[in-house]
């Protein structure tokens, strides 16, 4: 069984959340979990290169390959993860999900389960209205939403960081300059768990 976690990340705090979907994920017998980055957008590049904080973060990313469309066809399960921008999902991941037409046609993702990641620069700066909105394009490829339930441990705790039942979130910092907070890793590791199973359960 494979499960994907598929992210775009400048400055590093969703790359820390796709890792611990990812080590939550793993925790499932029989899953085998693929970590990829989506494509660069190159009018992106020049941001990128103005910054020594992207620059590191992107040298640390160098051994993730960059996700394909077989990826997402070869998962059972798949967790997404992306910085707002302006409310909504980042454009290098929309250009992932734009590039999935030939999968929506072919209904090649169809019952498969889905969790969304998601990083603010502020508490209020749209966690999850990314959330709400990036299910969006996942409903019309037929996938079955996953959520994050109350009774997961950091859900009531998380002193106005991350942690939302859409999605497993974070706050960056105006600067970025903010780390995950524990709690915040702990709902991705039980977000990626949450998929894995679900995944399992419904192949069966
Ligand atoms: C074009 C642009 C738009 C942004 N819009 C928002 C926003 O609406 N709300 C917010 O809190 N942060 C916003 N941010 C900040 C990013 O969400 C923040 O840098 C990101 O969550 C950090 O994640 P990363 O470290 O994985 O790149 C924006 C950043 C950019 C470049």
């Amino acid at each position: 069984m494979k499960i994907l976690v598929v992210y775009y990340s400048m400055y590093g705090h969703v790359l820390k959340l796709a890792r611990a979907a990812a080590e939550g994920a793993q925790t499932v017998a029989g899953a085998e979990v693929v970590l990829r980055r989506v494509q660069e957008l190159e009018a992106n590049l020049p941001k990128l290169q103005a910054s020594k904080h992207a620059q590191e973060v992107l040298a640390r990313q160098q051994d993730i390959p960059i996700a394909t469309m077989d990826d997402l066809r070869a998962a059972d399960g798949v967790i997404f993860g992306t910085p707002t921008r302006f409310g909504n999902m980042c454009a290098q991941m929309k250009q992932y999900f734009d590039s999935a037409v030939d999968l929506w046609a072919q209904g090649a993702l169809e019952g498969k389960p889905a969790g969304v990641m998601v990083s603010t620069a502020t508490t209020h700066g749209g966690q999850e209205t990314t959330c709400l909105t990036m299910m969006a394009p996942l409903l019309h490829l037929g996938m079955i939403i996953v959520g994050v339930p109350y009774s997961t441990p950091g859900m009531l705790h998380t002193e106005g960081r991350g942690g939302t039942p859409y999605g497993a979130t974070t706050v960056a910092g105006g600067k970025n300059d903010l780390e995950p907070a524990p709690e915040d890793l702990e709902i991705a590791r039980a977000l990626g768990r949450r998929v894995a199973k679900i995944a399992q359960k419904l192949r069966g």
